[in-house]
């Protein structure tokens, strides 16, 4: 029978937020920001294994102590120079059966509940394709021209915006990689191939922390959460 497991990438550098500190490691409620989405994955009792895909020079994973996570947590020093090299590295890494189920998920989510993954898992467990969690777009969109002035509003109606986890099998995953690396996010890949990932609605409570202001935000979720 397959199984499920989760990927994390987490092996960037985090430019946008200007800090020394690779951002999966900056402090966020008191551990790491990385170890929250790992905490959620390795607590939901449908995931074999948690891969985390650390950069092979990474010098601050070991200094955190993971033991409580034990061997369901799994390490992997093999992160590219793109996510998508890092996703791909990992796959490969992880040895799994082409019919398993793998969840990415972003190191940059500590927001993610195990109401989200019971929906994701929910949803996609039977589908040929697989999918993503995302959430409708709430705001109007803008489409600036060269100064940064108004060139025209775009219809917002369909339009989503991705999220992770995102759920393919591995086998599906490692061929759409191997034909697409140029991609900011796994479904991307799986589209080039001609498939349609199926959109299964989250909550922008799954936020993605990029600028320095998302910690604060994070935090208040987090306090919320325990
Ligand atoms: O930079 P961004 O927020 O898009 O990164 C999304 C996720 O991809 C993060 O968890 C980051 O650590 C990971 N990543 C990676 N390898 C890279 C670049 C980003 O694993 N080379």
């Amino acid at each position: 029978m397959s199984e499920f497991h989760a990927l994390v990438p987490a092996a960037g550098f985090g430019a946008r937020m200007r800090n020394e500190l690779p951002k999966q490691y900056l402090p966020l409620a008191g551990k790491p920001m990385l170890a929250h989405a790992l905490e959620t994955l390795c607590g939901c009792g449908e995931l074999a294994t948690v891969f985390v895909v650390l950069s092979p020079d990474d010098a601050q994973f070991r200094t955190f102590d993971w033991a409580r996570f034990g061997d369901k947590l799994q390490p992997l020093f093999c992160g590219g120079a793109t996510r998508a090299q890092s996703v791909a590295n990992g796959l490969l890494a992880a040895e799994l059966e082409a019919d398993d189920w793998v969840l990415v998920h972003d190191a940059a989510r500590p927001c993610l509940t195990q109401a989200h993954l019971a929906r994701l898992l929910a949803e996609l467990r039977d589908d040929p394709v697989g999918g993503i969690l995302a959430v409708p777009v709430a705001d109007t969109l803008k489409r600036a021209d060269a100064q940064q002035r108004i060139a025209c509003t775009e219809p917002r109606e369909g339009l989503w915006q991705a999220q992770t986890p995102q759920m393919f099998r591995a086998g599906l995953l490692m061929q759409a990689l191997q034909q697409c690396r140029a991609v900011t996010d796994e479904a991307s890949a799986v589209e080039a191939l001609g498939l349609q990932p199926k959109l299964v609605a989250g909550d922008s409570g799954n936020f993605k922390v990029t600028y320095p202001q998302d910690i604060v935000l994070a935090e208040l979720l987090l306090s919320n959460k325990k």
